[in-house]
């Protein structure tokens, strides 16, 4: 059905967008732990930023829990999201022998490595990120208190005072705007030359390829969709790299439900694109409501391909073969 009176729109649809391999792997602990172990799988905090994922496993049988002592003691297993966790927390699972499962992207253990190796070598360990996320947390977790400095502007990247200027290293959260971080990098490298830092930064493949692909769009659309929660950093990220590459307007949308069509009025192009958390049927579901109210057209804009993928942890792995 087209409304005869439909205005024409051109969709750009950014690709790469939507889950990356650390989500996939993540939510596919969740239900090979569902269908070998049986419910419930109790998760220590939300699994992916996604409501919409959260609660179709919590239909499945996971519990969600903030916090380990919020779980009695049990055999059922116990899921760490995706985000990484502190030391802590698996310190803590392991005194209460509870069987728990690691969802940690292996693209954030890798910065929790690298944090901890600075930190043998000697050097006072900077992380540029956002305070109070659960990556950062976790990241921040793996060295005693007090032994990561957070760094979250280039305010602090230039009234930081370190230690030793001469034993300085810096790692990042994996979901920050590829932008802003190069800014602090620089900030902090031209204060600190010895600063010792990643090859580039540590912001990881689909963050870099998801705004990429926004901001090679954003130019020429009039509004941008962002398919994400509130409480994605790479969903955020997004927003804010559409509204600098140009686009007058973008807004953070969980779904189809969410969408304030005065926002729509009038308008000739529309860009959408989903955070890494973002499952693709919340996208359609979006993009069947435009073809409802105007006469769309969808073009895929591709700006680089992905295909990565990551290994299950071990007690998982055979079911994942079968
Ligand atoms: Fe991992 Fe990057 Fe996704 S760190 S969970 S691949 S957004």
């Amino acid at each position: 059905f087209e409304p005869a009176e439909a205005e024409p729109l051109t969709i750009y649809l950014a690709a790469p967008r939507g889950f990356c391999a650390g989500v996939d792997r993540a939510i596919q602990i969740v239900e090979l732990a569902l269908a070998k172990y049986g419910a419930p799988v109790y998760v220590r905090h939300e699994i992916v930023h996604n409501r919409y994922v959260v609660e179709n496993l919590r239909s499945k049988g996971a519990i969600f829990v903030e916090e380990l002592d919020e779980i009695p003691d049990t055999e059922a297993p116990i899921v760490f999201s995706a985000h990484g966790v502190p030391k802590s927390v698996p310190e803590e699972a392991s005194r209460r022998n509870m069987f728990h499962l690691d969802a940690t992207c292996p693209l954030v253990t890798k910065v929790h490595v690298e944090a901890q190796r600075q930190f043998l070598s000697g050097n006072e360990v900077l992380l540029i990120g956002h305070e109070g996320h659960p990556e950062v947390v976790g990241t921040m977790g793996q060295l005693p208190e007090g032994a990561v400095t957070l760094i979250e502007t280039v305010e602090d990247a230039r009234t930081f005072t370190p230690r030793d200027p001469e034993m300085l290293a810096c790692t990042t959260q994996t979901t920050l705007s590829v932008d802003d971080t190069k800014e602090i990098l620089e900030a902090l490298k031209a204060r600190f030359p010895a600063l010792r830092v990643p090859t580039k930064d540590d912001i990881c493949y689909a963050t870099t390829n998801r705004q990429e692909a926004v901001k090679s769009i954003a130019p020429k659309c009039d509004r941008m969709i962002v398919v994400g929660s509130p409480n994605s950093s790479n969903s955020q990220r997004l927003v804010e790299v559409a509204l600098r590459a140009g686009c007058p307007q973008a807004v953070l949308l969980q779904g189809v439900q969410e969408i304030d069509w005065d926002m729509f009025d009038g308008i000739g192009s529309l860009g959408i694109t989903a955070g890494a958390s973002a499952p693709e049927v919340l996208v359609d579901e979006i993009i069947d409501a435009f073809r409802a109210r105007f006469r769309a057209d969808v073009e895929t804009v591709t700006t680089a391909q992905e295909n990565i993928s990551f290994k299950l942890p071990r007690p998982l792995r055979e079911n994942a073969a079968s």
